[in-house]
């Protein structure tokens, strides 16, 4: 294994991470527990990289050479509460008390799922998971079973996590032939017939998409807002054009609520935009980083789920810890002054960096939702697809996350990830952030 550590890397401390990792990668594929942590974009502190993390608490986080960081990337989003959040804590550790899973229901099943349909009222009925990737499997073999067609329609640079259905065209090249791209090795050559992959926030290609493939399609898979392709959100009226293409030719729709659900608003994006799809899948925010995943929406095709029907199942699905996370999570989301913080942080945060930017004479765009959103190095007004993304300077993204971990302030050094805020995040939080921006960006060229 080969490893650089260039010289600004040196005044940083990251000798036990790397440690770590070089002792991971004898006994770990890759050096890491999930293919997302290993930095890639040039990363300036060492080659391949991954950092090991000690603890997090509220919007903190410490590695294990005790640097410590204002932490925005919070899991990837689940921590919207923040890390350890006491009521969650708490809860989590007195039903652990009582067993952990039962191989039968307890009763909070009920009551969670009521909850969701109180946030989410297309949830009519819900069954439990414990991670979006399982969400999203659960959504489409129930479509399938629904509309009896077997193809699904998917968007490049959408992810809905890593099995087969959707491991196509997830980060394809910006410039790559517009086809099928498997994301992964492993993956049977002819499920590749399966998903068709389109272009997003574009109103001809999905008509077009729709028009010649409807009557093999189940359903068209979307994240609402791209969570994995730096937040960039829908055009006005797309997902409403989504919704009318389905319902004029058949097929379902299923809002992918993994990042955006609980995060955007109490009732996920389809509050935010006013369109209902028919299945919608819940993962991250509704557990506040607990494993629990929801798939659910109109009852007729959920009904369709049970034995001798569509399968499934899950040893830890519903357990009674994880139902306890959600439950006592969803509970503190229907509090007005939480949505009241988490948009005022994010609204400042957001301004407050366009603000250090223009300030810099960096062009950029910055979108997306107080609570999820990033910025773009761009000449251009706006970006809105993932082929875009190709005008936008990524490596100058990655040398200023550096710069700002230096300074105290964690982001993903993948551009596409978004940035995200949480409840704990604190008025100081947001002032040394700032800071940290400021003293950054005067360093990167
Ligand atoms: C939109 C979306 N769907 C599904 C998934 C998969 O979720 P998990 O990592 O819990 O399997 C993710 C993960 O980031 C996601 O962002």
């Amino acid at each position: 294994m080969t490893t650089k550590i260039d010289n600004a890397a040196k005044q940083f401390r990251f000798k036990k991470s790397l440690k770590l990792y070089k002792e991971a990668a004898k006994i770990i594929p890759a050096g890491v527990g999930s293919n997302a942590r290993l930095w890639k974009t040039d990363c300036s502190i060492f080659s391949p990289c991954t950092v090991f993390i000690k603890k997090a608490v509220g919007s903190h986080i410490w590695d294990v050479d005790n640097n410590e960081y204002i932490d925005y990337r919070l899991g990837y989003g689940p921590v919207i509460l923040g890390h350890s959040y006491k009521k969650v804590h708490d809860a989590v550790h007195k039903a652990d008390e009582k067993g952990i899973v039962y191989a039968a229901d307890n009763e909070l099943i009920i009551e969670v799922a009521k909850a969701i349909r109180k946030f989410v009222p297309s949830m009519k009925m819900t069954r439990f998971a414990n991670s979006g990737t399982e969400a999203t499997m659960g959504a489409i073999r129930v479509a399938r079973a629904s509309t009896k067609k077997e193809k699904i329609i998917k968007f490049e640079g959408h992810y809905h996590g890593w099995h087969d259905a959707v491991a196509f065209s997830t980060k394809p090249g910006y410039t790559c032939p517009k086809r099928a791209i498997p994301a992964s090795l492993g993956i049977p050559k002819v499920l590749s017939r399966y998903t068709i992959p389109t272009c997003w926030n574009n109103f001809e290609e999905i008509e077009k998409t729709v028009k010649k493939n409807h009557h093999d399609v189940a359903a068209i898979i979307t994240e609402p807002v791209m969570g994995n392709a730096a937040a960039i959100p829908p055009k006005d009226g797309y997902l409403k054009h989504l919704r009318e293409l389905c319902d004029t030719y058949g097929l379902l729709l299923i809002f992918d609520e993994v990042k955006t659900g609980f995060r955007l608003a109490k009732g996920g994006a389809q509050q935010v935009f006013g369109v209902t799809p028919d299945l919608s899948t819940f993962a991250k925010s509704l557990g506040n980083g607990y494993p629990i995943a929801a798939f659910g929406g109109r009852e007729e095709v959920m009904s369709l789920i049970g034995p001798g029907k569509v399968m499934h199942g899950g040893t830890y699905s519903a357990n009674p810890v994880s139902l306890n996370a959600a439950k006592t999570t969803l509970s503190e989301l229907s509090r007005k002054d939480v949505w009241h913080h988490l948009h005022q942080y994010g609204k400042k945060m957001m301004r407050g960096i366009d603000t250090v930017l223009d300030d810099h004479k960096m062009p950029h765009v910055i979108h997306g939702f107080p609570t999820m959103f990033q910025f773009l190095f761009t000449d251009k007004e706006e970006i809105t697809q993932y082929r875009e993304l190709r005008f936008c300077d990524m490596k100058k993204f990655a040398k200023l996350q550096f710069e700002l971990m230096k300074n105290g302030v964690m982001l993903d050094e993948d551009n596409e990830e978004a940035i995200y805020t949480s409840f704990t995040h604190s008025s100081a939080d947001l002032y040394k952030t700032l800071e940290a921006f400021e003293d950054a960006i005067k360093i990167i060229p």
